[in-house]
């Protein structure tokens, strides 16, 4: 029996791959974006008290109650229009299913959505999974900038969306206001919908700040919010995510969601309601320690040889290795991955990952560094040995 043709046009994740390498091989996993520090206490006690306290049956299928009255406030003030709990907010399993959901909602079979590469690598298979041909646009190593003339020329009568990510995975890119216009530009010439992946929306450096594309009025009707606690909260674990969008897209999100999973772990939702109660003391120490990270990871790649970008956001760089002396000057990316993860002890993703577009991410490894500081820095020991 063969499985569906779909599955022709998916790879295994790469980054689950390189994880069961470092379990095996006991190295430093730079390869997977999650935290090896813990969640904020009142987010675990939360989610304790509620389960404890009857909360573990579904939710209703949009999201609890209260959840989605707080995603409501937070986000009429960051998109600038009434958000209604009841109307505009779906709880999702994570924001990869969010992803997946939004895309459903907005692709028919055969029509395309335009995907700008480096990518996550799930981007890809939520197009494929929705009956949709993915379109990838490429940025350009070093600076890694969006391009508004090749996503014009990206499009064609079949092009029916386009997804954002900012702040950038696997970059670090935050997309500026010259980048976003030029998008702006393309997407209103085409009449396209915008699907955003703003997870890492509250991890940004030298005083940045995050603006919704979605609060542009000209994208207002145009365009779904995704977001999640995994990464802010450091609780990738717990499979939360969302989406915002405004009623003629939520309609279509809302039935994806509920026949995708029903809802989201009803105490967890609970104790997401106490994550975005936290003061803004919490960000502003996580921002803190979010740039000691990022300082020591570059300083610890500036040091060993690698050429790699400076993350304006989010917790990841491309780390150019061309330069370092390894065994096999005409490995791929693939190749030297594995070898930093079974040699040298520290586990990367490929750069090749990012990209479905031949002859891009070549020389490239991805570094995650949400790790902390004594890990960063054993890993940085490891690393050294590659300096000679
Ligand atoms: C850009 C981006 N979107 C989505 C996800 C997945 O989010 P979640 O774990 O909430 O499904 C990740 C995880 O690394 C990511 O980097």
């Amino acid at each position: 029996m063969e499985i569906a043709q779909r599955f022709s046009q998916v790879n295994e994740s790469v980054i689950r791959e390189m994880t069961r390498l470092a379990v095996q091989h006991e190295a430093i996993n730079l390869s997977q974006g999650f935290p090896d520090y813990p969640p904020p206490k009142a987010m675990v006690d939360a989610a304790v008290e509620a389960m404890r306290s009857g909360l573990n049956q579904y939710s209703f299928t949009w999201g609890y109650t209260p959840l989605r009255r707080k995603l409501a406030e937070v986000y009429s003030e960051r998109l600038g229009w009434e958000v209604d709990p009841d109307e505009h907010v779906v709880v999702t399993c994570g924001t990869t299913e969010a992803i997946v959901a939004a895309m459903m909602t907005v692709l028919n079979p055969g029509e395309q959505i335009i995907i700008i590469e480096p990518a996550h690598e799930m981007y890809r298979p939520a197009a494929v999974f929705s009956g949709a041909e993915p379109v990838a646009v490429a940025l350009e190593a070093p600076d890694y900038r969006l391009d508004p003339e090749r996503l014009a020329a990206a499009v064609t009568p079949r092009t029916r969306a386009v997804l954002l990510n900012t702040p950038h995975n696997p970059t670090g890119r935050v997309f500026d206001d010259e980048e976003m216009a030029g998008l702006i530009r393309v997407v209103l010439k085409n009449d396209l919908v915008v699907i955003t992946d703003e997870i890492y929306d509250r991890i940004l450096y030298d005083g940045r700040r995050h603006i919704c594309p979605g609060s542009m009025e000209a994208l207002r009707e145009r365009t779904i919010t995704l977001g999640g606690f995994g990464k802010t909260y450091a609780v990738t674990g717990w499979r939360l995510g969302y989406g915002i969008a405004p009623s003629h897209l939520a309609a279509g999100l809302r039935p994806a969601h509920d026949f995708l999973t029903i809802c989201a772990p009803t105490p967890l939702q609970a104790a997401a309601v106490a994550a975005l109660n936290l003061p803004a003391s919490y960000y502003e120490r996580m921002t803190e320690e979010y740039h000691e990270r990022r300082d020591l990871m570059m300083s610890i790649l500036d040091e060993v040889g690698f050429v790699a970008n400076r993350p304006e956001g989010a917790y990841y760089t491309m780390a150019d290795y061309s330069h370092l002396p390894i065994p096999q000057a005409e490995w791929d990316s693939v190749r030297f991955a594995r070898w930093l993860t079974t040699e040298i002890g520290v586990a990367v993703v490929p750069g090749v990952t990012f990209y479905g577009l031949p002859g891009y991410g070549h020389n490239t490894v991805r570094f995650a560094f949400p790790k902390r500081l004594e890990t960063l820095r054993e890993a940085g020991r490891r690393l050294a040995r590659l300096r000679q």
